[in-house]
C-alpha cells in the first residue's frame, strides 16, 4: 500500500464555517424583541483529503451532524465557506445541486430510515445510478453496474440481494446497501454520519473495514463522525475533537487518542470505558462529569471552561485559537499558549498555574 502523492489532495474544505439555527420566539421573547438562536456550529475548519479518514468525536449535540450537512449543502451556511476542490461553493441549487451531490454523498446513521421499505434493493440503486446519469445505456449495462456496486460493498452474489425489501436484510446489509447507493454517484467524499452506531457491536467492524477498504481503493476521502473516540485511533488517519459547536482539537489519530492535549479530550479518553475495545457500545451519550453548555447561551471564553479541571482565568472570557503543537497536532487551549507544551498531554501536570474554580454542576 504505497502512498501516492495524490493522497493528500484537499477535495472538500470547511473554512470558519458557522450555524446558528433560530429558536422558536416565546411570548417573553417577542415582549423583550429578542430573537435567540442555537450555536450549533461556530467558526469550524476542517480539510478532508482523498484516500484518508478524517474523524469528528464529540458528544451529543455538539453539532457533528451539522457539520455533515454543511458539507453536504443540505443547509444553508450562517457564515463561513465550503470549498470544493479549491474553488468556493456557492449557495447550489437545481443542476449545481446535482453536480455537487455526485461528488459529495452523505450516509447516515440509520440505514432502516433512509431506505424506502417498499422498495427493492435494485430500484433503490437503480434509481442512484439514473439521478446521476450512471446507468449506462441497456437493460446488460444497468445489471451490470448494479452487480458491481453491490459487490464493492462485499454483499455477494449480488444476485441475492438485488431483489430484497430493506426488511429482509440486516442491519448491517442494509448499511451496505445505504453505502451502495452513495457509491452509485461515484463521488470523491462520503460523508459519514455515525454509520455503525445503530448496528450490533458484532457486526460494527465489518462495515468500517468495508469503509476502510473503499477509502484504500477507489481513494475517497471520508469524514467519520462518531462519539466513540476508540473506534476513532482503529479507523481514522486524522481526528478531529468538537465541542459545543467548535473543534477544540485535530490531529494524526494515534497522537490525538495517545497523547490528548485538550482537557476535553483527555476526559473524553478516561471516560472511554475501555481503551482496547475497538468498536465498543458508548450509550452513554455524556461524557465526564458536567453537562454539555447550552447552545443558546453558549459560555464566553473557552467553552469547556465550566467543566474543566484546568481552566486558567482568562479561559473565563477570551477564546482560545488554535495552538500547534507537535507532528500537527494542534488544540484551542489557553494551556498551550507561550509553548507550555509541558503540559501539553496532562501527564506531567504540575498544576502550578491553574486557577481553582467552582465546577458549574
Ligand atoms: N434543524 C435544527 N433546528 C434547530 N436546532 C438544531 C437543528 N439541528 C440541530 N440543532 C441543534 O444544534 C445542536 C447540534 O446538533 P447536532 O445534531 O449537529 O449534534 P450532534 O453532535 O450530531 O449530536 P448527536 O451525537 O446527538 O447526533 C443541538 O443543540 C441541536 O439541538
Ligand atoms: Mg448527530
Amino acid at each position: 500500500m504505497s502512498k501516492q502523492p495524490a493522497h493528500n489532495h484537499v477535495v472538500l474544505e470547511a473554512r470558519s464555517v458557522t450555524k446558528h439555527f433560530p429558536v422558536r420566539r416565546t411570548g417573553r421573547d417577542l415582549l423583550a424583541g429578542r430573537r435567540r438562536t442555537v450555536h450549533a456550529v461556530d467558526d469550524v475548519s476542517l480539510e478532508l483529503r482523498r484516500g484518508t479518514v478524517t474523524a469528528l468525536v464529540g458528544e451529543s449535540g455538539s453539532g457533528k451532524s451539522t457539520v455533515a450537512r454543511l458539507l453536504a449543502q443540505l443547509y444553508p451556511l450562517t457564515g463561513g465557506e465550503i470549498r470544493l476542490d479549491g474553488t468556493a461553493v456557492k449557495a447550489a441549487r437545481g443542476r449545481s445541486f446535482r453536480a455537487y451531490v455526485r461528488r459529495v454523498q452523505i450516509v447516515f446513521q440509520d440505514p432502516f430510515a433512509s431506505l424506502n421499505p417498499v422498495h427493492t434493493v435494485r430500484y433503490h440503486l437503480t434509481r442512484a445510478l439514473r439521478i446521476h446519469g450512471r446507468a449506462g445505456s441497456g437493460e446488460a449495462e444497468l445489471e451490470e453496474r448494479l452487480t458491481a456496486l453491490l459487490e464493492r460493498v462485499q454483499l455477494t452474489p449480488p444476485q441475492q440481494y438485488l431483489d430484497r425489501f430493506p426488511h429482509e436484510l440486516s442491519g448491517g446489509q442494509r448499511q451496505r446497501v445505504a453505502i451502495a447507493r452513495a457509491l452509485g454517484a461515484d463521488p470523491q467524499v462520503l460523508l459519514a454520519d455515525e454509520p455503525v452506531s445503530m448496528l450490533d457491536v458484532s457486526i460494527r467492524l465489518g462495515v468500517l473495514n468495508l469503509l476502510k477498504d473503499l477509502k484504500d481503493r477507489l481513494r475517497l476521502a471520508i469524514l467519520y463522525i462518531t462519539h466513540d473516540i476508540a473506534s476513532a485511533r482503529y479507523f481514522a488517519d486524522t481526528t478531529l475533537v468538537m465541542y459545543a459547536g467548535r473543534i477544540v482539537e485535530g490531529g494524526d489519530s494515534e497522537t490525538v487518542t495517545q497523547h490528548p492535549a485538550h482537557p476535553y479530550t483527555q476526559l473524553l479518553i478516561a471516560s472511554a470505558p475501555d481503551p482496547d475495545r475497538v468498536v465498543a457500545e458508548s450509550e452513554q451519550k455524556e461524557t465526564g462529569s458536567g453537562e454539555p453548555p447550552s447552545l443558546i447561551a453558549p459560555p464566553a471564553g473557552c467553552r469547556f471552561h465550566p467543566r474543566c479541571p484546568k481552566a486558567l482565568e482568562r479561559c473565563r472570557t477570551e477564546p482560545p485559537p488554535r495552538f500547534d503543537l507537535e507532528g500537527g497536532q494542534w488544540a484551542a487551549c489557553w494551556l498551550y499558549a507561550d509553548g507550555g507544551a509541558d503540559r501539553a498531554t496532562g501527564r506531567g501536570d504540575d498544576g502550578a498555574d491553574h486557577t481553582q474554580k467552582e465546577a458549574a454542576k
